[in-house]
Order: C-alpha cells, then sequence, then structure tokens
C-alpha cells in the first residue's frame, strides 16, 4: 500500500518514542522507504541503532553527520523526496516549534524544509495539551494543512487516566494509509463478507467441517478496510486474529452464518460469501453428552443455501453480490451455473489447491458471462481485484 512512496518519521523526546519503533516497522512492512530523524531528547530514550535496524536507513541526528554526506543536502535530498512527515511522538515542545517556525535541529529544519503532507501524533501530559498555548499552537497547523492523529484518553506516564495518550502504532499508520496510501474508492460503502469452513456439531465434542482457513475472507475484509468501507465479518475461524477496525461476528454452524448474515444483510452495499458454507448438517436429535457407541452411522440433511436465500431478497436492489465456486472439476461451467442460480453479481472460481494457502488461482465471471483468468497470486492481491470489481459496480 506504500510502495515507492518515501515517508520521513521525525521522533521527538517523550516515553511514547518507544510506540515510533512499531510505527517504522508497520510501514515498512506495508513497502515504504523510511527515514528516521531524531531529536537529542529522543536520542536519550531510544539508541538511534534500533531505529537503522528497523527502517534499514541511518538515523539523521545532525545534518552534518559524515555518514550523510554522500546525500546532497539532506534536510533538502530527502524532503523532497517524502511524500509524508510522519512526528510520532509530538511532544508540547516540537509542536511549539514547529507552529514558531523555528529550524534549530534537524527535524524542524526538514520540517520547515519539506512540502510533503504532515502528520503529527501528539504525546504529553493532559494538562499540558490543554494548555491555551498548546490549543493555539495546534489550531494554528491544522490551519496550515497539518494532519493529527490523536492524542487518545488513558493511561499517562505521569500515572494520570487522561487525554494526551499517543495514538496507537496501527493507528497512525493507518491514517498515513489514508493520506497517502492506496485510494479510498470504498469509503462510506459497507461490506459484509464471510470467512471459513462452518462446523455442524455432532456431539458436544465432535463436529463435521471443510478445510478452509478463512484467509481470503479475512484478505477481503482488511483490503476492503483499508479502501475505506466500512466492514462487518462473519467469521467461522475465530482463531485468526480480526483485522484492524472490522467488525467480526464469531459463528459456528451454517445456520448460526445464516442468522448473522440475514441480521446485517439490509444495511450492506455489497456482500463477498468467502465462506466455505458446510453443505450437510447431520440429522441427530441434539446431543447434550458425548456419544459413546462402538459405531456410529449418522444421516445428513442438506443446509440452507445463504447465497441463494439472500439473492432471492435482493431484487431490484442496488446491492452488489459475489459468490465463490469452489470446484475440481468443470470449474467455469459449474460456477457459471452457480452465478445464475444463486442471482450473483460475480461469482470467482477457483479449485481446491486453495485450501490453507496464501495464493490463489482464479477466475472471475460476471453476469454478463465474461471469465477473466488470474494467474497465481497471494490472496491479498486476488482481494483487491475483487474489491476493483466492488467500487466499479456501487460506482
Ligand atoms: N454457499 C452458501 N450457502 C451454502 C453453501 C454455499 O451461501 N449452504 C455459498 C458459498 O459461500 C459460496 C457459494 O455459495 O460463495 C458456492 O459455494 P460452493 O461450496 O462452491 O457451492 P455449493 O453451492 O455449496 O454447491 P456444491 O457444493 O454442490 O458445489
Amino acid at each position: 500500500m506504500l510502495k515507492d512512496k518515501t515517508i520521513i518519521v521525525g521522533v521527538s523526546g517523550s516515553i511514547a518514542a518507544y510506540k515510533a519503533c512499531e510505527v517504522v516497522s508497520r510501514l515498512k512492512n506495508l513497502g515504504a522507504e523510511v527515514w528516521v530523524v531524531m531529536t537529542d531528547e529522543a536520542t536519550k530514550l531510544i539508541a538511534p541503532l534500533t531505529f537503522r535496524a528497523l527502517s534499514g536507513n541511518p538515523v539523521i541526528t545532525d545534518l552534518f553527520a559524515e555518514e550523510l554526506t554522500k546525500l546532497p543536502m539532506p534536510h533538502v535530498f530527502l524532503t523532497k523526496k517524502a511524500s509524508l512527515m510522519v512526528i510520532t511522538p509530538g511532544t508540547a515542545n516540537i509542536i511549539g516549534k514547529i507552529a514558531g517556525g523555528i529550524a534549530d535541529d534537524p527535524l524542524t529544519t526538514m520540517i520547515l524544509a519539506s512540502t510533503a503532507k504532515k502528520l503529527i501524533a501528539p504525546a504529553m501530559n493532559c494538562e499540558m495539551w490543554r494548555n491555551p498555548i498548546i490549543v493555539e499552537n495546534v489550531e494554528k497547523l491544522k490551519g496550515l494543512k497539518f494532519e493529527f492523529s490523536g492524542p487518545e484518553k488513558g493511561k499517562l506516564a505521569c500515572g494520570d487516566e487522561d487525554i494526551g495518550r499517543m495514538s496507537e502504532p496501527e493507528e497512525i499508520v493507518e491514517k498515513v494509509v489514508e493520506l497517502i496510501g492506496i485510494r479510498q474508492d470504498l469509503k462510506g460503502k459497507r461490506i459484509l463478507v464471510t470467512a471459513g469452513g462452518t462446523k455442524e456439531a455432532i456431539d458436544p465434542v465432535r463436529y463435521i467441517s471443510n478445510r478452509s482457513s478463512g484467509k481470503m475472507g479475512y484478505a477481503i475484509a482488511q483490503a476492503a478496510r483499508e479502501r475505506g468501507a466500512s466492514v462487518t465479518l462473519i467469521s467461522a475461524n475465530g482463531h485468526c486474529p480480526a483485522p484492524h477496525n472490522v467488525k467480526r461476528v464469531k459463528v459456528e454452524s451454517a445456520q448460526e452464518m445464516l442468522e448473522a448474515v440475514l441480521r446485517h444483510y439490509s444495511e450492506a452495499d455489497a456482500v463477498v460469501m468467502a465462506a466455505a458454507v458446510g453443505d450437510y448438517t447431520p440429522k441427530l436429535k441434539t446431543q447434550n453428552s458425548k456419544l459413546k457407541t462402538k459405531e456410529l452411522t449418522i444421516q445428513f440433511g442438506q443446509t440452507e443455501d445463504i447465497l441463494k436465500i439472500i439473492g432471492k431478497q435482493k431484487g431490484r436492489s442496488q446491492k452488489v453480490l459475489i459468490g465463490f465456486a469452489l470446484e475440481t472439476e468443470n470449474m467455469i461451467a459449474n460456477a457459471k451455473k452457480k452465478l445464475v442460480e444463486k442471482k450473483l453479481d460475480l461469482i470467482v472460481a477457483n479449485d481446491d489447491s486453495t485450501f490453507n494457502s496464501d495464493s490463489i488461482k482464479f477466475s472471475t465471471i460476471d453476469r454478463k458471462g465474461e471469465v477473466k483468468d488470474y494467474p497465481q497470486q497471494a490472496k491479498a492481491q486476488a482481494a483487491q481485484v475483487i474489491l476493483d470489481n466492488i467500487a466499479c459496480m456501487l460506482r
């Protein structure tokens, strides 16, 4: 999401500086080139070497340092290259200096020299944050198009529970992505995603399920959130961590998934049924205790087809319905049949090699019957293809 973006991370002297390590590593993981600039005070809290290891670049604490002499005028060269400067933590002192146009250290010099977007994550004592001087400085900077993340209410370094705590790293990185990352073309849209293999209970300890890992549905939910959608994920795989800022509803059986989908269906603009819903459920009277028989013959009945039910409800509404078709043979023909039967707008056909894998080879088929084939790719990337289709249909 931040591929080819250069970001300068400014670290000033607050105890929250340790959280900047996580910010740097998350930015790197999203593909950004990261340069860290530290104030003198910050170097007393965290060793520059830590940021050097995390960013893979020399840490700037002195604009005239030997190590930077290879860069022509680092404060100009780097700031020209950067898409964003993020000051995390932003102390009362650094905010005051920026608002006053002071440039007496590498960080404030680079801020003045930069025309890139700027984001400040303040961290300070609650009374400092409420001080009218700070309030005025922050207002002034907001007027000059500086963006802010936080501060939040919570436990402060002084022990008080109050406003002034720096935003969590994921919050800051989410804001960075919003400012310079991939497009927010799903902002304001509500997307319902299902994931994982449902489980049908045989008795209190046993169940029948399938090999679905839930990775595809989770990747779609996360990518949709990053593209600005508000996302509800109905998950039959509770052990995966929920993507940040995604509302997750945990279910087990096909019936529970149906009920959860119906509860959230009316508010959704698009539904992606990535779950591997079990087709069969044991025809047993509800067992309260473990079965002890030596041999067991179970008759299975059919579960309800969730997509078919919501496909019927869709009527003339503008909702987008996307299903998956897992086929071991005649993939395209079978997927086309499901597309029509379930009244879908798009179906994603794949084979059983997808189970539990981080990648997927797939084809999409739209309502006109147009088939597009995609080579093996990361599920995160495939998620973007599916969301491109949704964004296009919701436009
Ligand atoms: N699906 C559903 N409810 C079911 C079964 C499947 O909503 N009870 C959805 C799946 O989430 C998927 C699509 O229907 O998006 C196709 O699922 P798939 O398992 O490939 O096909 P089935 O319709 O179950 O048919 P079959 O198993 O016979 O291939």
